[in-house]
C-alpha cells in the first residue's frame, strides 16, 4: 500500500499551490504568492496523494533561531495529525542541516487545534525573546522547542 500523505520542502512548482492554500485559509492576509527573494523564508507542503492538503512556513531569524510563522491544513483534510507531521519535517531538516538551536511560534489562545498540534511535538509555552522582530497582536500563545 502506497503512503497516503507526502511532506516535502516546497519546490519552485509548489508554491502557486501554496499561495492557493493561503488565500483560501488565511483571505485577510495580503502576501499571495510564497516567494521570499531573502531566501529567509522556508516553506513545507503536504499531499494528499496529487491534492494539496497543507503547508508550513518557517522563518529563519539567525543562524541559530527559526520561527513557525505559519501553518495551514485544508479542511478536508484536517483530523490526521498533519500539522504535527509538518512540524517534525521543519523540525528534522533544521536539525540534520542547520545550526538552529531554538524554535518559536504562536497561536491565537482559541485554537486548540493547533496547540494541542504544539504540546503534541513536545512544544512548551513561553514567553517571546524582545530581539526577536516576529511579535504578534495580543491575545496570542507564544510556543518554543529547544532542538
Ligand atoms: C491548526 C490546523 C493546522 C491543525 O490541523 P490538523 O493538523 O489537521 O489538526 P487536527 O484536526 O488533527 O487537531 C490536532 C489535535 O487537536 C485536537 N483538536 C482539534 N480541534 C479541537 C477542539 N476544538 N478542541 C479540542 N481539541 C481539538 C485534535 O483532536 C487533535 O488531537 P488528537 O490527534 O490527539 O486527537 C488546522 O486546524 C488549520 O489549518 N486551521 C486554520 C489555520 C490555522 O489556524 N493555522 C494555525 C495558526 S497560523
Amino acid at each position: 500500500m502506497t503512503a497516503r500523505y507526502h511532506i516535502r520542502q516546497a519546490a519552485e512548482k509548489d508554491l502557486e499551490v501554496i499561495s492557493a492554500m493561503q488565500a483560501t485559509l488565511f483571505p485577510a492576509k495580503k502576501e499571495r504568492v510564497p516567494v521570499d527573494t531573502k531566501k529567509t523564508k522556508w516553506w513545507y507542503c503536504v499531499y494528499d496523494r496529487d491534492l494539496p492538503a497543507g503547508f508550513l512556513c518557517l522563518e529563519i531569524c539567525s543562524s541559530t533561531v527559526a520561527y513557525v510563522s505559519r501553518v495551514g491544513i485544508l479542511p478536508g483534510a484536517r483530523g490526521n495529525n498533519l500539522m504535527v507531521r509538518l512540524l517534525r519535517a521543519a523540525e528534522l531538516y533544521l536539525k540534520k542541516r542547520t545550526d538552529t538551536v531554538i524554535l518559536f511560534s504562536d497561536t491565537l489562545p482559541d485554537n486548540p487545534a493547533s496547540m494541542n498540534s504544539f504540546i503534541k511535538s513536545g512544544w512548551k509555552t513561553s514567553d517571546l525573546p524582545s530581539r526577536l522582530s516576529l511579535q504578534r497582536k495580543p491575545p496570542v500563545v507564544y510556543w518554543r522547542k529547544e532542538l
